[in-house]
């Protein structure tokens, strides 16, 4: 096929350098975004009077149908053409005839692409905020269910101190609410417009780059046009942000696994969210969650990927940069996979509290309550730590726990100890008693689970 770009050569290169040099097969998912943009650069030209009023609708009711067919199915993609945006200009041209030779007045497919890419991570940003809210809403729910249900809290995987699943739950919608106002703050350094910055020098067309902005839904334009066709701040700074938002998806799915494992069974999954061995009949493995722990590593390395890409790129554009969109359209499809497949799993999970209390009553983790209640009848923390420390040791040697060891033997410690220690020490007091701002108290959950609410 002649080449577009044929003038100085006569376009006529290898089948292989073509195909090496060709963006189509990826960048084709950006069709909506070049023709819109497309529509908007042509509505300017005329606007500037640089192309006739006539012209102008000539060439958007031609960008129109070419994207209507190209949604309808009539009009496929022809993987020939080196990239989308020369295959909606040759389309448009074999439509319209030499008008469509006129849209690319004032502009180079260097604003062009970069236009494109700011354009549709904006829309994957929005679909992706969305899957994020409905994630943070479902595990508020649950956490709302769950208020009560009290579970050993753990720090160094070690049972550390009585929470509630509740309370457990909360920490991630957290985690999902801050993965949310990133991509927010991303989206303002994304929102601003590049086209108009044409090669890399702007241009000697007396054009009007924030009617073509406000038309496009931007909120600004770039003001330096080699940064404006050099900048991809915006893709490495989403990516960021999916590297952040699947590292918290991935120590979810971390705890999810050994949640549904036999030596925790604190919840059970839904067979829906399941699958089996072909080998071992009594297996229920959590493959979505190891699948979403194991496409964490996918991320990073898009994000990776992107950044070594950039990192010694001369201004403005180099080719080098065609290789940005596979990093970023991995990344996209990948987490927005990864979210609706994680929000069904916990939806659907069943938790089982009656195991979580029961590995909550083997730990000893009412033994800070012990020490505090000895703080409470005027010991130094210090020594209240140490005797606690003794009466664990000695619980142990005695198959005893903390709240089966009788009151005498609690005296040979220290006569600070009264009947009223049993009350203190019992898990629901600890966990009732937890009443700082961000405990773990029913009531603290309970202001945790309004405040993302309020904050969705
Ligand atoms: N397909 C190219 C890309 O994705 C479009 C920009 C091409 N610009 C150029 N000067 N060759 O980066």
């Amino acid at each position: 096929m002649a080449k577009m770009w044929a003038g100085r050569t006569d376009g006529a290169t290898e089948k292989i350098a073509d195909d090496f040099n060709s963006s189509i097969h990826f960048d084709c998912r950006m069709y909506r975004q070049d023709i819109t943009g497309s529509m908007a650069h042509a509505a300017m030209l005329a606007a500037k009077n640089i192309i006739s009023e006539k012209d102008a609708e000539t060439l958007i009711a031609g960008l129109e149908s070419i994207l209507s067919d190209l949604e309808n199915g009539s009009l496929v993609f022809d993987m020939e053409c080196e990239d989308i945006h020369m295959f909606v200009e040759q389309v448009l041209t074999e439509r319209i005839g030499e008008v469509g030779k006129k849209l690319h007045t004032a502009r180079s497919r260097n604003d062009q692409v970069a236009l494109d890419i700011r354009m549709y991570l904006r829309d994957e940003s929005e679909y992706i905020t969305d899957l994020l809210k409905k994630l943070v809403s479902t595990i508020t729910n649950r956490a709302e269910e769950y208020k009560s249900a009290i579970m050993p809290g753990y720090t160094h995987l070690q049972r550390a101190q009585p929470i509630t699943f509740g309370h457990h739950l909360m920490a991630y919608a957290m985690m999902f609410l801050r993965d949310m106002g990133r991509i927010s703050d991303c989206k303002k350094r994304m929102n601003v417009s590049p086209i108009g910055s044409c090669a890399l020098a702007g241009t000697t067309y007396d054009t009007d780059r924030r009617f073509e902005a406000k038309k496009l839904g931007f909120d600004d334009i770039c003001l330096n046009s080699l940064d404006g066709v050099s900048d991809r701040d915006f893709c490495a700074e989403l990516l960021s942000c999916f590297a952040i938002l699947m590292m918290h998806l991935s120590r979810f799915s971390e705890e999810i696994i050994l949640w549904s494992s036999w030596e925790f069974k604190f919840v059970e999954l839904s067979d829906a969210f399941t699958t089996g061995s072909s080998i071992m009949p009594q297996k229920k493995n959590p493959d979505m969650a190891e699948l979403v722990r194991g496409k964490t590593g996918r991320v990073y390395g898009d994000l990776m990927a992107l950044l070594t890409t950039l990192k010694g790129l001369p201004l403005a554009y180099n080719k080098d940069m065609q290789e940005d969109k596979e990093s970023i359209f991995d990344a996209c499809d990948t987490v927005k996979m990864c979210l609706q497949v994680f929000e069904g799993m916990i939806g659907t999970m069943k938790p089982i509290p009656e195991n979580m209390k029961k590995a909550a009553q083997a730990g000893f983790i009412n033994a800070t309550d012990l020490a505090d209640y000895l703080v409470k009848k005027g010991l130094p923390f210090r020594s209240a730590y140490k005797i606690s420390g003794q009466i664990v040791a000695r619980c142990i040697a005695d198959g005893l726990v903390l709240e089966t060891m009788p009151l005498d033997i609690y005296k040979t410690y220290s006569d600070l100890f009264d009947d009223d220690l049993y009350g203190e020490i019992d898990l629901s007091t600890c966990v009732e008693k937890r009443i700082s701002e961000g405990g773990t108290s029913v009531t603290s959950v309970e202001s945790q689970i309004k405040f993302v609410r309020d904050n969705l």
